[in-house]
């Protein structure tokens, strides 16, 4: 498996474990490795792809979009959700081809929203893109789509987002690096434990997701009139917690699993 090199590796993956506060246990990569939890890591894993385009169509159509260019971008993500909230459409037809950043109009957006449109247009095309691909590899693996619930992480995080601008959007971002770099994490540490297919497939995320990672920290940092530091610490103490506490559910970003109930 030559995907990688161990420099490149090691160079994506030195800030991603300097910004999180913990290594995933060993009791949830146990867990997630099993043959008959493959199912279940791959559907999630397929839902938070849609969710890390919606999130980052969310700040688009909140902080950068006219009415009419929000219209549109809602078009891009619908076929999308169709399937996985309506399982309706059929997924080989999905594409990312039409989606570009020329729907904006860009006249008198000031540095930080050209820079927020560019990078999370680039973001949306690429998660997508990944959501296809974890379709591919579950057909492959004649796993038919069933929806999963969502785990408790991201919503974990979310909780505790400001409710006052800009801090909101201060915080929101930094989640977002936050479920960036834990997924990077966990795609590096899956995959010298899964088929060799998926494991091409995980390392090749890796450095998409390690750009998203960076992005988001960098536009919080922009739009932030106070140092993130304390930000940060607070998020990777929150994200830490959700890592390394007990947790019911295995999903792609759990927690330490504990299945059996206690006598
Ligand atoms: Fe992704
Ligand atoms: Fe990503």
């Amino acid at each position: 498996m030559t995907v990688i090199s161990s420099d490149e590796m090691s160079s994506l993956l030195t800030p991603i474990n300097a910004f999180l506060q913990c290594e995933t246990p060993h009791a949830w990569l146990e867990e997630a490795q099993k043959e008959e939890n493959l199912r279940i890591i791959l559907t999630d894993h397929l839902i938070c792809e849609l969710k890390a385009a919606q999130s980052a169509m969310y700040l688009l159509r909140r902080y950068v979009a006219d009415d009419a260019t929000s219209k549109t971008l809602l078009g891009w993500l619908k076929p999308y959700e169709d399937f996985t909230y309506r399982h309706e459409g059929d997924w080989q037809s999905l594409n990312t081809k039409h989606l570009s950043k020329n729907v904006f109009n860009t006249e008198g957006l000031d540095p930080f929203k050209k820079d927020m449109l560019n990078k999370m247009v680039l973001l949306i095309k690429e998660e997508l893109h990944h959501f296809y691909q974890v379709l591919e590899i579950m057909h492959e693996l004649g796993f038919e789509y069933k929806s999963v619930t969502s785990s408790r992480y991201a919503n974990g995080l979310l909780r505790h987002v400001r409710t006052y601008e800009p801090e909101k959007l201060v915080d929101k971002l930094i989640c977002g690096a936050y479920i960036e770099a834990r997924s990077c994490e966990r795609f590096a540490k899956l995959a010298p434990y899964v088929s060799e297919a998926l494991g091409k497939f995980y390392v090749s995320l890796l450095r998409s997701e390690a750009r998203h990672f960076e992005d988001y920290l960098n536009l919080a940092t922009q739009i932030s009139s106070v140092d993130i530091t304390e930000r940060v610490t607070h998020f990777a103490n929150v994200e830490k917690t959700l890592i390394l506490s007990d947790d019911k559910e295995l999903r792609f970003h759990s927690g330490v699993p504990v299945f059996q109930e206690a006598p």
